[in-house]
């Protein structure tokens, strides 16, 4: 039998009810201080939910290796088999803290392509780079310092590097970043997690105030913010770092050989993509999900790399 086509204009509306159900199945653990629960109930839903999809789906992106996950495990076969060959790259809760704490941007986010279509990435940290769309491709790259990114940035842009915003991860790890950024000017938006809606902030510069993200984060939040901006437009560099042998037998394991490779974001999601996040907490992207007597709302991102089409979906349903 021939393979069937990926048609993403009919599977983004059953991805979009995945993503909703992830969140919803976390609502109840927001601001509880339990981040283990949070995420084991987003990741329930999110299963139960990607099965129900008519899809031959392997998750490529997930919640860790077979032995250390017992649910959404990269490699798992996901969905009913009766249908398109499909990769998929999901963070069923990208923000487990931010959740337990009721802190903003926590999301549930998930992508599918193609089979074939997104780098394996093993989970060590990436070195990550991201604007925003409508620059000169290579604006801005991994290989420059800091400053030299934000002072090519703010003359593209035509401003003062006192006009640029950029994102950082608060980690020890970045106090060099945070002071180079800092003595050209330029203010810093530190986020204590989510590191995917931080890279997706950078697509809608005018609503959310940031113009770049910057510093090392998780290498699958990296999959997942290329696919977010493959979307939205705008540009991503990740280049994976490997603190010891194990991490680069991970890698290996995953079938990268090329440790020193950096990868722009067409290099990390290679072909059509469709992208889904719920918010789970409130952000400057997406509301978070709102509680009435009797009721719950969510509103969902749903996007379309083919189109560049953009849904912002709301969902209302009675409070079980
Ligand atoms: P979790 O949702 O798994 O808690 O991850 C949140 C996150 O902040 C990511 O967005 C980010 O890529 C990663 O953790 C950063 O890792 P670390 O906390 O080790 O600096």
């Amino acid at each position: 039998m021939a393979a069937l086509e990926f048609h993403d204009r009919m599977l983004s509306l059953g991805l979009a009810r995945v993503a909703e159900q992830a969140a919803l199945a976390s609502a109840n653990w927001v601001g509880r201080g339990d981040e283990k629960a949070a995420d084991q109930a987003a990741v329930n839903a999110m299963r139960e939910q990607l099965n129900l999809l008519d899809i031959a789906g392997v998750v490529v992106i997930g919640e860790g290796e077979r032995d250390e996950a017992p649910m959404l495990y990269i490699g798992e076969e996901v969905g009913t088999g009766n249908g398109p060959g499909v990769d998929i790259a999901l963070d069923p809760l990208e923000g487990t803290t931010l959740t337990a704490k009721d802190m903003p941007n926590a999301l549930t986010v998930i992508a599918m392509g193609p089979r074939g279509s997104m780098l394996h990435a093993p989970d060590v940290y990436m070195d990550k780079i991201a604007i925003g769309p409508g620059y000169p491709e290579g604006l801005v790259t991994l290989d420059m310092p800091p400053a030299t990114r934000v002072s090519a940035l703010a003359t593209e842009r035509g401003c003062a590097p006192s006009d640029i915003t950029v994102c950082v991860l608060e980690r020890p790890r970045h106090e060099d970043v945070i002071a180079e950024v800092r003595s050209t000017g330029a203010s810093i938006r530190l986020i204590t997690d989510g590191d995917v809606a931080g890279v997706m902030h950078c697509a809608e510069p005018e609503k959310t105030g940031i113009d770049m993200y910057m510093g090392t984060g998780g290498a699958p939040e990296g999959v997942l913010a290329a696919a977010a901006l493959k979307c939205m437009g705008g540009q991503f560099e990740g280049r994976l770092l490997f603190r010891n042998d194990d991490e680069r037998r991970r890698a290996d394991k995953a079938g990268v050989t090329d440790l020193d490779r950096t990868y722009r974001r067409d290099e990390l999601v290679t072909q059509d993509v469709i992208f889904a996040a719920t918010g789970v907490t409130g952000g400057t992207l997406l509301p978070g999900i709102r509680r009435e007597p009797g009721w719950l709302e969510t509103t969902t991102l749903l996007m379309r790399s083919k189109t560049g089409s953009v849904r912002t979906m709301s969902y209302r349903t009675p409070a079980v």
